[in-house]
């Protein structure tokens, strides 16, 4: 059976019309498909199962095991959590505890982060330096401060050398804190983007040795484990689309021609003057959080093509970023009768500014890649490879500090740090005037980013690392010890 590729499916999914029409496909590395199959509409758009808090508790059960997945029509072998790409959709408020219990049936280890939430990473709580076994389980628990900033966050595993393997495979799933006000919206969407690429026997195909320098990105590109699907409004409704880039390298410029998008938030941070979308660009681990009011009409939700650099400047030979086309995600369909009279957005309450705030400590972090004998690369941060036995970062919990981070290299490499969130104060020499507030903070190549970081509420031990998950397993991580 021929492979699938994003050519044939998006043929499948109903949107190789338009495809065809703006010759606006990406590269198929699995050679040409036929285009002789009838296009037809894609199927509605599914959601994961929800998952909600009750009496200020979320007791969960994810099991991480292999699962088959029906993609593009056709039968996958992948990875999943409770069997669903993505897992399940868990909804938390303020103040919640959120238990899991984590059960590996993957054959292999793993263990859980919760990106983004601004929970403890000591003992039993997000924790990175649990390793759960095959075969065992582990017990998380985590609790929400009250003033947990509400948003869209996510889960993934994160043992170290496996991370960008198992997302890949396809573990992955959304949280959402909840509003303490809620935002008057016709209808709620989740929108989990992730990419995986297909043998022709549906199994999982690897990265080859220059992918896993690059950063893989996968053939197929899918919301909520879906290719082309479809999402239908009528006219004037209001939808929130909580969107999680949860692509193991691939960077999403999104999109959404013919529609009114706001863009509420991003990461566990507000705007209080909404960027336009295309302004917008989700590095991997990013989210976006939209208000789409419907138009009428047929639109499409696209990822722009975004270069985010190569290897040696591109000496090497075709490795630059395969985002070379636009690919489309899912088709938006708005017809029917008006909907929707919804009272206004409630405006969005000024964002805290550390601008002003006393800096304790200024330090500078230096992303790097550098050559090994054997055509191998290093991926470094100041110089050395992630050490778990190694602190590399001495933090006086409730201070607040300036980090620049530099990057040396000819490639993107996003910057995140766990537990507390990072104020963007100046990209590449451009102050940033509005209060910005992200946990993943693109680094564009050979240049630099300034945030300054809160290290509030929570003492112990995390990491800071790229994003580009093949880069965080090769060492382009660290650890940073609050205390
Ligand atoms: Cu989304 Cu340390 O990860
Ligand atoms: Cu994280
Ligand atoms: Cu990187």
């Amino acid at each position: 059976m021929r492979p699938i590729s994003r050519r044939s499916a998006l043929t499948l999914g109903g949107l190789g019309v338009l495809g065809v029409a703006t010759g606006a496909f990406g590269l198929s590395r699995h050679g040409t498909t036929s285009s002789s199959l009838t296009p037809r509409r894609g199927a509605a758009l599914t959601e994961p199962e929800v998952l909600r808090s009750e009496g200020g508790v979320l007791d969960v059960r994810l099991r991480a095991a292999r699962a088959t997945h029906e993609i593009v029509g056709r039968k996958a072998t992948t990875l999943g959590y409770n069997g669903g790409i993505p897992g399940p959709t868990l909804r938390l408020r303020p103040g919640d505890r959120l238990r899991v219990e984590l059960v590996n049936d993957l054959g292999e280890p793993t263990n859980l982060h919760v990106h983004g939430l601004h929970v403890s990473p000591e003992g039993n709580g997000d924790n990175m330096f649990v390793t759960v076994e095959p075969g065992t389980s582990f017990s998380y628990d985590y609790r929400l401060p009250a003033d947990h900033p509400p948003g869209v966050y996510w889960y993934h595993p994160h043992h170290h050398g496996m991370v960008a393997d198992q997302l890949f495979g396809g573990l992955y799933g959304a949280i959402i804190v909840e509003d303490p006000d809620p935002v008057p919206v016709t209808r709620e969407r989740v929108l989990v983007v992730s990419d995986i690429t297909l043998d022709g026997s549906g199994e999982i195909v690897g990265p080859s040795h220059m992918e896993r320098m690059m950063g893989r990105e996968g053939d197929l590109v899918m919301v909520n484990g879906q290719v082309g699907a479809t999402l239908a409004a009528r006219p004037g409704e209001r939808e929130r689309w909580r969107v999680v880039n949860a692509c193991t390298s691939r960077f999403l410029s999104l999109r959404l021609d013919g529609q009114k998008v706001e863009v509420l938030g991003m990461d566990s941070g507000r705007f209080t003057a909404p960027p336009a979308l295309e302004d917008v660009l989700l590095a991997p681990g990013n989210r976006a959080d939209l208000i789409v009011t419907a138009r009428k009409g047929r639109s499409t939700l696209e990822a722009r093509p975004y270069d985010r650099g190569g290897m040696m400047g591109g000496m090497m030979g075709g490795t630059r970023s395969e985002s070379d086309g636009s690919i489309r995600l899912a088709g938006f369909e708005v017809g029917g009768p008006a909907g929707g009279d919804l009272p206004n957005l409630p405006a969005a309450a000024a964002p805290r500014d550390l601008r002003k705030a006393a800096v304790a400590r200024r330090r500078r972090l230096t992303f790097g890649m550098g050559m090994m004998g054997g055509g191998g690369m290093s991926f470094t941060i100041d110089g050395k490879e992630f050490d778990g036995d190694r602190i590399d970062q001495r933090v006086e919990a409730g201070t607040v500090e300036e980090w620049t981070i530099a990057n040396d290299s000819p490639m993107d490499h996003p910057f995140h740090l766990h537990v507390w969130p990072m104020q963007l104060v100046d990209r590449g020499g451009d102050p940033v005037s509005a209060p910005t507030w992200l946990d993943v903070v693109n680094v564009p190549a050979r240049s630099e980013v300034t945030v300054r970081v809160a290290f509030d509420d929570f003492s112990g031990r995390t990491v800071y690392h790229c994003h580009i998950l093949d880069h965080e397993d090769q060492g382009m991580m660290g650890v940073v010890l609050a205390e």
